[in-house]
């Protein structure tokens, strides 16, 4: 041991050893090449330190008596990011999907596509559920931001999230809507003002974090613009009345009718409550300011449509001018004509400048709205009401500085159409007068908050929504509802300030975020680092075309003439087929990659320096692993470890500097390579270069939760992870620091953990559960037991049978192993009687020892067998077969009729009934290994298990 001063403080480490090792211990060093075992290689220049003699990576130094280290100095900083920044620079692929992108809430589209192609639904709506609400509500009416950037608008059509999202949420309220747990309160209360989809949000997500919620709502019914905006055709009642009750039903206190300066004031909330949000929308309606606009018959977008959508009367003649180009302009001339009127939109700029959806004004076209485009209004004339509008032509100048073409009016290209009434849909405003008399600073029509925490001028009171954004889409709003949520529960920490300052500027608060589940939580929640690529048409040409699905609407003629849903839903056939042309453009490691993680840290950018980058071929020759140069950091771990560790060799560097790629030896493929260890490589690789070809529709990726058990691949049973998603057994991962080392290909790709019958076999033909439990009851049989069981399930059997009288046997014969761990690894020379493909594990264990005839140290044989003098390793079939001998239950006993619980290939005389053991990954328990070592399995799932059947 040395005595070294790390940032300030003395410590005792151990010499001899790479400093990196003792300082991962205790403090962040990032870095990718380094790896405890095999020698440093220093390449990847992330892991470095700061000493009296300079700044060198921390891998390549041993630690010296009195050496001064700082591992977070500002010039380590900066030199660490630079070595990102040149990582990334050439550095090619999507960490996530444009479409993830593109929605404002970020929410994970391609994860939740891939559960809808895998019909799971309910677990679709839950990964929705993380970033947004409402589901059901946006399947119908948002503009779909994601749709717009979906690559697969470079092969045909982009896929049909939106109506994906719709036919799961409604499957979601149909079958038991999917609930958040909610934790034990906080005790912090936080009043909400306003019940639409940003104070919607921001309540649900409070709750989510355990705080107590009230929603103050001014409207006798909770929905703000979706209710009394959105006309039903659209967004259909008891959609949107279900979609709040799943909001509400995490306990969401609510008074609706009470409007804030009327019936509370904000000083009254702010006294009682510990943090107010204010999500009161933008309900003024732009004035146009031309003359006529107080003649009777004249009214504004929103009070219309509010007035139509709470079933008050409105008077409206026979040909309605609507004015607008907005999503707001659509409801109002397509709800206006539902009323029986003849509708004519105004627009003063063209089709193609128009903000509302395109889907909403071919939708208006086609049930007869008429549009003027690049047309104003001049004044509305009229006796008392309106009679007359007076429009002008307009025409677009050329982009100015914005890039936007502005109108103007084109001299004396006056004309006067008749009317009866005119609908302003020019824009909303909120009330900046109202916002004031609270004390609350207001600017062009909207809360002034600050852009990183929502917060406004008052500590405590925190906005979103229009109110925030001004007129915006349902998704927008509660996009910010969710994010104040986030930024309240920091305030209520008194951690907001930080958050703030790490939002900003990651990379001057590392140790703080480090340390603080909180800020590392938000960091990658609202900033985590990505980076797209950069492609065209080209690049998608080898993608197979498929059309989109597609829904028919309610016939035009029809559907103008009443309020009922225009748009009908996909179905189930055609969902799960349009899930599947998602191309699952974002990285499949996106979770797990180092490179992402420390460029979120140190706030690292793509484009810091310019130059050329590499393209490569993708290997995906190899059945289960894919290989991408393009995202290869040249860190070597997968190399080393191929030659060094597993003796395979399966990858190597080709080429030299710039153009230096990792690839199977003599230019071959992976798909051409042999070894037992190359899937290891999926989890060596830190950064989405080597990943794994998961056996699902679509391969997600998910945030999975790795559970710590055993494989029951072989007797071995190496210890190893299982990584769980939500019920779904995603893929095998490695432990770290396990007496195994590594995991082989059989675990990782055949999957044996994943896997059991799925139903009863009675001489080899599937029974049903009762025939089995029929066959249990009513026969004399004998029962035998299968490695597939644990030590507590053996036990079961072993008291069951003593009690009933019933033989007892096993799959199993033979002798145990005398040999330990530390035998094998000591010995030099080995007698060698059992095949490694058989038990892959051999290979790693048997590197660097001489395979002898005689005079050996240790012995390994494939049972049934008998330990020899030496310690001799008895590998048998299956993982526990080690404590069926250890109970005694070995050999098959003489019956006319068996009861087999698992799996067995042995021929058996008479009636055999054979049950499901139950998968691997759903057991609890213990097994003893061929090497007599007691390990835990863990389950990662529950299931079914043979013992309900016996009892
Ligand atoms: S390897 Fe990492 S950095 Fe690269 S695309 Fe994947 S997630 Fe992003
Ligand atoms: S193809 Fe799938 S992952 Fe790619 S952008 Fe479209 S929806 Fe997203
Ligand atoms: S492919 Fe190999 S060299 Fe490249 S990043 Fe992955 S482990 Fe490192
Ligand atoms: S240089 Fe030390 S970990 Fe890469």
């Amino acid at each position: 041991m040395v005595k070294i001063i790390l940032n300030g403080k003395e410590m005792e480490v151990p010499d001899g050893k790479p400093l990196i090792e003792f300082l991962r211990e205790v403090t962040h060093v990032p870095g990718f090449c380094y790896t405890e075992e095999l020698e440093p290689y220093g390449s990847c220049r992330l892991c470095l330190v700061s000493t009296p003699r300079g700044v060198t990576t921390s891998c390549t130094l041993k630690p010296v008596e009195g050496l001064k280290v700082e591992t977070l100095t500002d010039e380590v900083i900066s030199m660490r990011k630079t070595a990102l920044e040149l990582i990334l620079s050439d550095h090619y692929g999507d960490c996530i999907g444009p479409c993830q992108d593109a929605c404002p809430a970020h929410s994970d589209v391609q994860g939740y596509l891939a559960l809808i192609a895998m019909g799971k639904y309910h677990e679709a709506v839950k990964l929705m559920k993380e970033k947004y609400i409402l589901p059901a509500v946006l399947g119908r009416v948002c503009p779909a931001f994601c749709e717009q950037a979906c690559r697969r608008n470079l092969v045909d059509e982009p896929l049909a999230i939106r109506q994906l999202k719709r036919f799961a949420a409604d499957y979601d309220l149909e079958h038991g809507p999917w609930m958040p747990e909610i934790p034990p309160s906080t005790g912090k209360r936080i009043a909400v003002i306003g019940g639409g989809p940003a104070g919607l949000a921001c309540a649900y997500y409070l709750r989510t974090m355990g705080h107590e919620v009230t929603i103050f709502e001014a409207m006798p019914e909770l929905g703000g613009m979706m209710r009394y905006g959105i006309p039903p055709y659209r967004l259909p009642r008891d959609v949107l009345d279900r979609d709040i009750a799943t909001v509400i039903g995490t306990g969401i206190e609510v008074k609706t009718n009470t409007a804030l300066g009327r019936d509370v004031t904000l000083e009254e909330l702010r006294e009682e409550y510990d943090a107010v949000f204010l999500g009161v929308g933008a309900w003024r309606s732009r004035r146009m300011g031309i003359p006529g606009e107080e003649l009777e018959g004249v009214m504004h977008g929103i009070e219309f449509l509010r007035k139509v959508n709470m079933g008050e009367e409105v008077k409206l003649g026979e040909r309605v001018i609507v004015v607008g180009g907005g999503n707001t302009a659509m409801d109002v001339a397509r709800t206006a004509l539902r009323l029986g009127a003849k509708v004519t939109v105004v627009y003063r700029r063209s089709r193609a400048e128009m903000p509302a959806n395109e889907r909403e004004v071919e939708e208006a076209m086609e049930e007869g709205v008429e549009f003027l485009f690049l047309t104003n209004p001049v004044r509305i004339l009229g006796d008392g009401k309106v009679e007359e509008v007076e429009l002008i032509k307009m025409r677009l100048r050329e982009p100015d500085a914005s890039g936007r073409r502005r109108p103007i009016p084109i001299e004396g290209s006056e004309f006067r159409v008749k009317a009866d009434n005119v609908i302003l849909a020019i824009g909303q405003y909120c009330d900046e007068d109202f916002l004031k008399n609270l004390g609350i600073k207001a600017k062009r029509g909207k809360a002034v908050v600050d852009e990183v925490t929502l917060q406004t001028n008052l500590p405590g009171v925190f906005a979103g929504g229009d109110l925030v954004l001004g007129p915006s889409t349902v998704i927008e709003s509660i996009a910010t509802g969710r994010k104040a949520a986030i930024m309240i529960d920091l305030y209520l920490k008194g951690k907001l300030e930080k958050a703030r300052e790490v939002l900003l500027e990651p990379e001057k608060h590392i140790e703080e975020v480090l340390n603080d589940e909180d800020l590392y939580r938000i960091l990658f929640d609202l900033r985590p680092y990505n980076h797209w690529k950069k492609v065209t048409e080209k690049d998608y040409e080898g993608v197979e075309r498929k059309p989109r699905a597609k829904v028919e609407l309610l016939d035009p003629e029809v559907r103008r003439r009443n309020f009922e849903e225009v748009e009908p839903s996909l179905t189930e056939e055609q969902v799960l087929e349009e899930a599947k042309r998602c191309m699952s453009c974002g990285c499949m490691e996106v979770f797990r990659c180092k490179l992402r993680e420390y460029a979120t840290l140190y706030n690292a950018r793509q484009d810091a320096f310019e130059g050329e980058g590499n393209r490569f071929e993708l290997d995906e020759s190899h059945p289960f692993v894919v290989l991408d140069n393009n995202k290869c950091v040249l860190c070597g771990q997968c190399v080393r470890f191929t030659h060094e560790v597993a003796g395979e060799g399966v990858v190597d560097y080709m080429f030299r500097g710039f153009k230096t790629m990792i690839s199977p030896p003599l230019g071959g493929t992976l798909g051409d390579a042999e070894g037992l260890f190359i899937g290891e490589m999926i989890d060596i690789c830190p950064v989405g270069a080597i990943t794994e070809k998961l056996p699902f529709v679509k391969p997600g990726p998910w945030k999975t939760t790795p559970v710590k058990t055993v494989c029951n691949g072989c007797s071995f049973a190496c210890e190893m992870n299982i990584e769980v998603y939500d019920g779904i057994l995603v893929r095998a991962s490695s432990v770290e620091k396990s007496w195994n080392g590594h995991l082989c290909d059989v675990c990782r790709f055949a999957r044996p953990w994943a896997e059991d019958l799925v139903q009863p076999l009675l001489n080899g033909k599937p029974v049903s559960w009762e025939e089995a439990k029929k066959f249990i009851a009513e026969r004399e049989y004998a029962l035998i037991l299968t490695p597939e069981l644990t030590n507590e399930e053996i036990s079961f059997f072993k008291e069951f049978a003593q009690k009933r009288g019933i033989s007892i046997g096993s799959t199993v014969e033979g002798e145990l192993s005398t040999a330990t761990l530390e035998d094998i690894r000591k010995a030099k020379r080995v007698l060698l009687k059992a095949d490694p493909e058989k038990y892959p594990l051999l290979k790693l264990l048997l590197r660097d020892k001489v395979i002898v005839g005689e005079d050996y140290d240790v012995a390994i044989l494939e049972g049934p067998a008998e330990p020899l003098e030496a310690p001799t390793l008895i590998l048998h079939e299956g993982v526990n077969a080690a404590g069926l001998i250890r109970a005694g239950i070995t050999g098959i006993p003489e019956s006319k009729a068996y009861v087999v619980v698992g799996r067995t290939e042995k021929e058996l005389k008479g009636d055999v009934l054979i049950l499901p053991a139950g998968v691997w990954a759903a057991k609890e328990g213990t097994v003893t290994n061929a090497l007599g070592m007691e390990l835990k399995v863990r389950k990662a799932l529950e299931g079914y298990s043979p013992l309900g059947l016996f009892s």
